[in-house]
C-alpha cells in the first residue's frame, strides 16, 4: 500500500521527497544493514542476515562454520578449511596413509592398518616376514623363500666346509644354499683361496672374458700392471658373491697355468 502523509511522518510508509516516492521499511529493519524496495520490507544488504538485517551472513558455501563479522567463515572445533568443510582426523593419524571422513577418526588408506595408519600390511601369506611398505615380505633371520616360510639351515644340515675361520650363513636354494663369510685375507666361496699365496706367485685369475680379450690380442707378458690391479679388483668383488664363476677357476690347475 502506497500512502503519502505530509503531516504524520512517523507513521508514514512512503516518503515523498524531491518527486522520489521512497518506501519505509519495516520499523525494526537495521538502518545501514538492512533496506526496502517496498514499504515494511527488511531485504539485507551483502553480508548480513536475519528477520531484522542484525546478524552476519557467513561465506556462501561455509559448511561446519559460523561468523562474528560478515562473510566469515570461522570452523567448529574438528573442522578446517576455507570453507570448514575438511575433518580434523584425530591426532596422529598418518598425513598420507590416513584419511577421515568426520573430525576424529583415523580411516587407513589401502596397505596400512593400525590406530594412526602407520603399520603396513605384509604380502598375503609371509610367514616370518616383515614390511616396511606395504606387500612387503622381508624374512627374518633364518627365513627365506617369497614367504619367508622355508627355515634356513643349510649350514646347520650340510657338511658345509667353509674354511680358514670362515662363518657359514644359510642361504634360500635359489641364492645357492649357503655363503661363507671369509676371515680376513681369504676369500672363494669356500674361503679356501689365500689372497696372499695367490699375490706371492704373482697369480691374479683374471676375469674369463679379460683372459679371451687378452689371448686374442696380446700375449700374457704384455699385461701390464694397470689390468692386473683392475683384475684383482673385480676380483675381490665377485669373491663378495655366493656363486662366483670365477672362484671355481681358482681350482683349476689349466686355467692358473695358462696365465703364467
Ligand atoms: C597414535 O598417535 C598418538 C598421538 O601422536 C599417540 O599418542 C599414539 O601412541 C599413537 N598410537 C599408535 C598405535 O601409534
Ligand atoms: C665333511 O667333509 C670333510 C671333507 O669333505 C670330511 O673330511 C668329513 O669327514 C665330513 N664330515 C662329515 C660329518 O660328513
Ligand atoms: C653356480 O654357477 C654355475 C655356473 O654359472 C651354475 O651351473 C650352478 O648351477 C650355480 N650353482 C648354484 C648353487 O647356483
Ligand atoms: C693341481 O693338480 C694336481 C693334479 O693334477 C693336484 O695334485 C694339485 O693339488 C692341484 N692343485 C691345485 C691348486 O688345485
Amino acid at each position: 500500500m502506497w500512502m503519502v502523509h505530509y503531516n504524520y511522518l512517523n507513521n508514514l510508509h512512503v516518503l515523498f521527497m524531491r518527486n522520489v516516492l521512497i518506501a519505509v521499511c519495516h520499523e525494526d529493519c537495521h538502518p545501514s544493514k538492512g533496506y526496502c524496495d517496498w514499504p515494511g520490507e527488511c531485504r539485507c544488504r551483502l553480508g548480513w542476515t536475519g528477520d531484522l538485517c542484525k546478524e552476519c551472513q557467513p561465506l556462501p558455501g561455509c559448511m561446519h562454520g559460523t561468523c562474528s563479522k560478515p562473510l566469515e567463515c570461522k570452523c567448529e572445533k574438528g573442522w578446517q578449511g576455507i570453507l570448514c568443510q575438511i575433518p580434523v582426523c584425530s591426532e596422529g593419524c598418518h598425513r598420507d596413509r590416513g584419511y577421515c571422513r568426520k573430525p576424529n577418526e583415523c580411516r587407513c588408506k589401502v596397505g596400512w592398518w593400525g590406530k594412526n595408519c602407520t603399520q603396513c600390511f605384509a604380502y598375503p601369506g609371509c610367514v616370518h616376514g616383515t614390511c616396511n611398505r606395504p606387500w612387503e615380505c622381508n624374512c627374518k633371520p633364518g627365513w627365506g623363500g617369497m614367504l619367508c616360510d622355508q627355515e634356513l639351515k643349510y649350514c646347520e644340515t650340510n657338511n658345509v666346509t667353509c674354511q680358514n675361520g670362515a662363518t657359514c650363513v644359510s642361504l634360500p636354494e635359489e641364492d645357492g644354499n649357503y655363503r661363507c663369510l671369509c676371515a680376513d685375507g681369504y676369500i672363494g666361496r669356500n674361503c679356501e683361496v689365500d689372497k696372499k699365496k695367490v699375490e706371492i706367485v704373482g697369480l691374479v685369475p683374471p676375469k674369463p672374458s679379460l683372459m679371451l680379450l687378452k689371448s686374442t690380442t696380446t700375449t700374457p707378458s704384455t699385461v701390464s700392471e694397470d689390468v692386473l690391479l683392475e683384475g684383482d679388483d673385480e676380483y675381490e668383488e665377485e669373491t663378495t658373491k655366493p656363486n662366483s664363476s670365477i672362484v671355481s677357476l681358482v681350482n683349476e690347475n689349466e686355467s692358473l697355468n695358462e696365465t703364467i
